[in-house]
């Protein structure tokens, strides 16, 4: 953990200002917005200077959520998922005043607290709440909730239905209501059979107790919760997909439009939305969209449940602030990397959709949706994948880019014959049994499929791989030269720590597109 302020003070003419590199105990940078504050706070440093004193903008630093303010208080499951134990934990408190207050407050407060989706993509939740019809025009709103969770690294909603499920079955009826649905349905994956009957044995209670049924909490709004089973294809994540193997066919992605808040499911309006985003709303509503609001940066607020796996020493699920550093939430919660920070090669920040990011950037980026877009990267699922130096980080991105192959529906000509072009040519760069200028090739390909998909697993298929190309290219090329390949080695080469001596990076594109998965 960074402590200590080492040194330096620059004076910056042009800004009139200083301002300082912070640096930490072990010599690393840190990230001036996130470790001034903490480094400058009540110094004297930050009110005075050599040079007379200066404008200091105190920046607020991002993280250490303490329990008053968490949302999933059994995300561990150390109490009593059942509705007793929930009710202790505060759910299913005043849900009835909530109704009450109408779809209007309930739609405004999610706006004002700034959620955004937690499935990926980040869209304002209260806005999409906001797309359902008014009135109904004889047909039946329908809430969906997407409770399939495939993307590598993640386990984030299998934690909110084993041990806190009664968040999610409350929130299904608030943000139904909201949406004017009388039914919704969780559609899980079929590998999760005890986050399955947790889920299962919340609504029976709910039902049993009235909260759900045909007067809800005694509010006089009927509302229904059915669980749907799926059979663990990654693509049934994808909303229309997900829509199209509810109604009992293939789960494969619909055009859009219509979209489905107009021909959703059973060809009526639907909003689908991830456990999470649902499951925090009741929360939201009760302690107000303002107090949400206040984590996170703007445009970023919230608690968030981050999942950190692979080269840590305590691979954990956790619910932190939003916009809290990376390298803070990976060693205040995950013990830090295997080996030290030094030992860090890369981290995907996002689960396997999103692009890797090099150590350089994971020093100081902070976990939100805009800080990580400006470095091409995403948030996506917030499943942190942190590789150590021992990664074969080839390897490890053509796994991935098997796993999309795999998981094609096959629909789209660029994703169903792309994604197995990616996989081939990534399994001979693993080799380095290729030329170098398939380096170009590959990386165009990514955007022959990028964007031209009927659903985002194209996307998600090429990000990865980019973002090896971006921050990792020498490694491809070292690859090629020492398996024989075509690649001319100059004198001095940037080398990969622990690796022989690399090929200089020969050209360096800048990535055209940014990544949300
Ligand atoms: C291939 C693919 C898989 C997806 N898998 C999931 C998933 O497992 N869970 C999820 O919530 N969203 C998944 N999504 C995103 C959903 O399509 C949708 O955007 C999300 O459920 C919306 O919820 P939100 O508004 O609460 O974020 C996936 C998208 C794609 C393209
Ligand atoms: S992008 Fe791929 S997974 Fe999505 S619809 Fe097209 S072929 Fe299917």
């Amino acid at each position: 953990m960074v402590t200590r302020l080492r040194t330096v003070r620059q004076y910056h003419s042009a800004h009139e200002e200083f301002s300082f590199l912070i640096i930490c105990k072990r010599g690393h940078a840190a990230h001036p917005s996130t470790m001034f504050s903490r480094a400058t706070a009540g110094s004297s440093l930050a009110k005075s200077s050599l040079f007379g004193p200066k404008k200091v903008t105190s920046v607020r630093q991002y993280g250490g959520l303490q329990d008053k303010d968490r949302i999933f208080t059994n995300l561990y499951g150390l109490h009593d998922f059942g509705l007793k134990g929930a009710m202790k934990r505060g759910d299913w408190y005043k849900t009835k005043n909530m109704l009450d207050k109408g779809r209007d407050w309930i739609i405004d407060e999610i706006k004002a607290s700034g959620l955004r989706g937690r499935g990926g993509a980040g869209f304002p939740s209260g806005l999409k709440w906001s797309f359902m019809p008014k009135k109904s025009d004889g047909r039946p709103h329908y809430l969906v909730i997407n409770a399939d969770e495939g993307e590598p690294g993640t386990c984030k909603d299998r934690e909110i239905m084993r041990h806190d499920p009664h968040k999610l079955v409350e929130g299904c009826l608030v943000s139904g209501f909201a949406m004017g649905a009388h039914a919704a349905y969780i559609y899980i994956r079929g590998e999760f059979y005890n986050e399955a009957r947790h889920l299962q044995q919340a609504i029976d209670e709910a039902y049993k107790e009235g909260l759900l049924g045909p007067n809800a909490c005694g509010s006089g709004w009927a509302f229904d919760v059915y669980v749907h089973r799926g059979a663990g294809a990654y693509i049934c994540g994808e909303e229309t997909a997900l829509i199209e193997s509810i109604e009992g066919k293939q789960g494969k992605p619909r055009l859009k439009p219509p979209f489905p808040a107009n021909v959703g499911l059973f060809g009526c309006p639907t909003t689908v939305t991830n456990v999470e985003t649902v499951a925090v709303a009741p929360t939201i509503l009760r302690r107000g969209g303002a107090w949400f609001a206040g984590f996170g940066r703007k445009n970023n607020s919230g608690t968030k449940l981050f999942n950190i796996s692979g080269h840590v020493n305590n691979p954990c699920t956790v619910e932190e602030e939003m916009s809290i550093p990376l390298k803070d939430l990976i060693e205040r919660h995950a013990g830090g990397v295997t080996g030290g920070w030094d030992n860090l090669l890369a981290i995907v920040p996002g689960g396997s959709s999103v692009p890797l990011l090099p150590k350089s950037i994971s020093e100081t980026v902070l976990m939100d949706f805009d800080s990580l877009r400006e470095q091409k990267s995403g948030l996506g699922t917030a499943a942190i994948i942190v590789m150590d130096k021992s990664t074969d980080i080839v390897k490890a991105i053509a796994r991935f880019a098997h796993f999309y192959q795999h998981e094609s529906c096959g629909q789209c000509t660029p994703c169903r014959e792309g994604t197995g072009w990616l996989n081939n040519i990534m399994n001979r760069l693993v080799t380095g049994d290729a030329r170098s200028t398939e380096i170009d090739m590959l990386e165009e390909l990514t955007y022959q499929i990028e964007g031209h998909t009927i659903c985002a697993l194209g996307d998600a298929a090429a990000w990865p791989i980019q973002g090896l190309i971006r921050h990792f290219r020498p490694e491809l090329e070292r690859r090629i030269q020492v398996a024989g390949g075509d690649v001319v080695v100059p004198v001095s080469t940037p080398v990969l720590p622990g690796r022989p001596q690399a090929i200089p990076q020969a050209f360096q594109k800048e990535a055209l597109g940014s990544a949300s998965a």
